[in-house]
């Protein structure tokens, strides 16, 4: 069954076609010596041995170190590597850091080298890119190291096996309340985030059941044999922890953080987990929000919740993640004084500098929950003396379930290339999440993950890429999305042209394509309560108190002024804060975020509200059918099963594209009472 080739997703490996690239390699690949041992080192020269075999022929594995042949792959730690090698990587080993990987092409030999095993193991997937890639060995001199301390990807998988807003079937990791016995297919998941530089995954959901509460206790085996698993491939594990655990599995009689027994309870559950589990990562935890116990509940706040788990962990070096998804979802949205826009903020502003060394704050990426399109969370530079975390979902929840394709990666460039002007222009949000601009010890970036046990992976093959392209991008945010993109076809499909070419547009144009038929101009939501898939204006489930796009017969949109509205505008530094405040110089595509405007309201494009609406409705749905199109004309470039599967998806996308055209249009029709200038029919 594993022999599809969806299943291999951008590891393919296949022979090199072009002669002469083999050639080069080959003559560099007579043997791969290993200096050194360890489990994460032996996987770097399996991989290396496996992807090498696949792309030029059997190359022998020597792990004595001395090699003997004069043409090899040479790996290890730099100062396991013998004395002449060292002296001709110079000052590699002060600037590499922990993560960091050299690959230095030295006449018939290649070095991969760095200074713990897992920047090796890093330097071995990076090599076997280059190779499929088709870039040649002969003057390779590569110094790279992670921009992002943190590379995280968040499982929200249930213990019962399903997995929440998962759209690629099952969880690879539980069935039936127990942690599955066969973790082969575990093991190929953490080669791939491996391959991409993943060094951190929370195997559990952050909403956190019953017997999830357990995975600290009674499932502890189970779960150390998890953490083995990705030890060998350099992914440290952690686990999402329900707050009331004293409570519920302890049989304290309260969770309070400031209780001296609720302290040692901790103390106690983090020794054992420890004891289990050396390198355990530490705690993800949702607490108070959405109905999850928290600190609250005793009168306490956040940081008291957070520091009093950190301190049970610090010992060990354990990380404490909290997030910042805090909001009262029971808002009645009539009322205009509140905003939910603006609770993170709210809620955390003020704890800055109360937080522990080992705390990180996991925000959002935006101030309500992984639209299509919205601002980026102002919390993002609010907080100068906090250790924070961007959070992405990399599981297509409000942007088609894997049913629609819809590439992330444009989107979530934005975010990381997003200015705040928290300390001035440079401010980014990739400096702030990596702990660059405040020179924090700890940061970076984690995603809710998009894969379950479908043979694919991802339910829709091409929703691979976004896994993929959010490897690439926690490891160093300033990649295009365009060599991004390049790279993660290339290693799918192979080298051809056609394909690289039509394949890149479709992923590119995806996004904006979603957009333009859904929820329009930054406004949001629009879909079907619980599932969050399929129009529906009014829809949302914590919208029952009122819409929240306020749209009536005379205008639509949320008036987040500070002259006007909620003052959400005032969460941001200016010059970002005017702009968002102007209605003139707010950018188009989040005008309905910010304001609250007539339908016939102009546009920077010229158009009015209305017929922009109708307009990019209509293209939207065309435009999905155009990818139908592209798609079609790779027919015979692409193997039938990942053909016919791709093709299946854009099919039902671009007839429900239409549906998603018809209703906004039709809504906004009888809202408003402006027929489509162009006289097309609105259903
Ligand atoms: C969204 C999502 C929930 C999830 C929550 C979270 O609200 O719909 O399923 O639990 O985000 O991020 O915690």
């Amino acid at each position: 069954m594993k022999t599809d080739r969806s299943y291999a997703c951008w590891l393919q490996v296949e022979r090199i076609g072009e002669p002469a690239l083999r050639d080069s390699y080959a003559r560099r690949c007579g043997e791969i010596a290993v200096v050194g041992e360890g489990a994460v080192l032996h996987t770097a020269a399996d991989e290396l041995a496996a992807g090498i075999a696949a792309m030029l022929g059997d190359v022998p594995v020597r792990t004595a170190g001395q090699p003997r042949y004069a043409r090899h792959l040479l790996l290890g730690k730099l100062q396991d590597l013998p004395a002449e090698i060292r002296v001709s990587l110079a000052d590699a080993e002060s600037r590499l850091g922990e993560e960091g990987y050299v690959i230095k092409t030295c006449g018939d030999r290649i070095v991969l080298a760095g200074n713990t095993d897992r920047a090796v193991l890093y330097a071995a997937f990076r090599l076997l890119r280059l190779m499929a890639c088709g870039c040649g060995p002969e003057e390779l001199s590569i110094l790279d190291k992670p921009a992002n301390g943190l590379r995280m990807i968040n499982q929200w998988d249930n213990m019962d096996g399903s997995i929440e807003r998962g759209y690629a079937g099952k969880s690879i990791f539980y069935r039936n309340n127990r942690i599955v016995d066969d973790l082969t297919r575990v093991r190929d998941y953490a080669r791939l985030l491996a391959s991409v530089g993943v060094n951190a995954i929370a195997v559990n959901n952050v909403n956190v059941h019953d017997e999830e509460t357990r995975l600290i206790d009674r499932h502890l085996p189970d779960v150390s044999r998890l953490a083995d698993v990705f030890r060998a491939y350099g992914i440290r594990l952690f686990l999402s922890v329900n707050y009331a655990s004293p409570v519920q599995i302890g049989a304290l009689e309260t969770a309070d953080p400031l209780d001296p027994g609720v302290r040692k309870w901790w103390a106690d559950i983090a020794r054992n987990i420890y004891n289990a589990i050396p390198d355990f990562g530490g705690f993800l935890v949702k607490a108070d929000s959405e109905f999850r116990p928290g600190p609250f509940t005793y009168g306490r706040d956040h940081a008291d919740g957070a520091n009093m788990l950190a301190e049970a962990l610090g010992p060990y070096g354990g990380l404490v993640i909290w997030r910042c998804f805090v909001y009262n979802c029971l808002q009645d949205w009539r009322d205009r004084t509140t905003d939910r826009a603006k609770a993170a903020y709210d809620h955390f502003k003020g704890h800055d500098g109360r937080f522990k060394d080992n705390v990180i704050l996991q925000i959002k990426n935006g101030p309500m929950d992984f639209q299509v399109r919205e601002p980026v969370s102002p919390l993002f530079g609010a907080m100068t003396e906090t250790n924070q975390l961007l959070e992405l979902q990399i599981t297509q929840e409000y942007t088609g379930h894997q049913r629609h394709l819809c590439y992330l990666v444009p989107q979530w460039k934005e975010v990381l290339d997003f200015e705040t002007y928290a300390k001035g222009e440079g401010s980014t949000v990739a400096q702030i999440a990596s702990g660059a601009l405040y020179n924090r010890k700890y940061g970076g970036m984690a995603a809710v993950s998009n894969i379950g046990d479908d043979l694919n992976w991802t339910g829709h093959l091409l929703a691979q890429a976004n896994l993929y392209g959010y490897g690439r991008l926690a490891w160093n945010p300033s990649l295009s999305s365009e060599e991004i993109t390049r790279e993660w076809i290339v290693q799918t499909f192979g080298p051809d042209p056609v394909v690289a070419d039509t394949v890149s547009r479709m992923l590119l144009e995806s996004w904006n394509i979603y957009e333009s038929y859904t929820a329009p101009l930054g406004v949001g939501w629009m879909v079907n309560p619980g599932s969050h898939y399929g129009p529906n204006v009014d829809g949302y489930e914590y919208s029952k108190w009122g819409t929240y796009h306020y749209a009536d017969h005379a205008g639509i949109g949320v008036d987040r002024t500070v002259r006007t509205g909620t003052g959400y505008t005032a969460q941001y530094h200016p010059p970002r804060s005017d702009e968002y405040e102007s209605l003139e110089r707010c950018p188009d595509e989040l005008l309905l975020f910010f304001h609250h405007v007539p339908y016939t309201h102009k546009l920077k494009s010229g158009k009015t509200v209305i017929q922009h609406i109708y307009d990019s409705r209509f293209e939207g749905a065309e435009r999905a059918q155009g990818l139908v199109e592209a798609w079609r004309s790779l027919r015979g470039r692409i193997d039938e099963s990942r053909y016919n599967q791709v093709l299946e998806r854009l099919e039902e996308q671009a007839e429900h594209a239409k549906e998603w055209r018809d209703v906004i249009n039709t809504y906004f029709w009888r809202k408003s009472g402006i027929p489509d200038a162009l006289g097309r029919k609105i259903y």
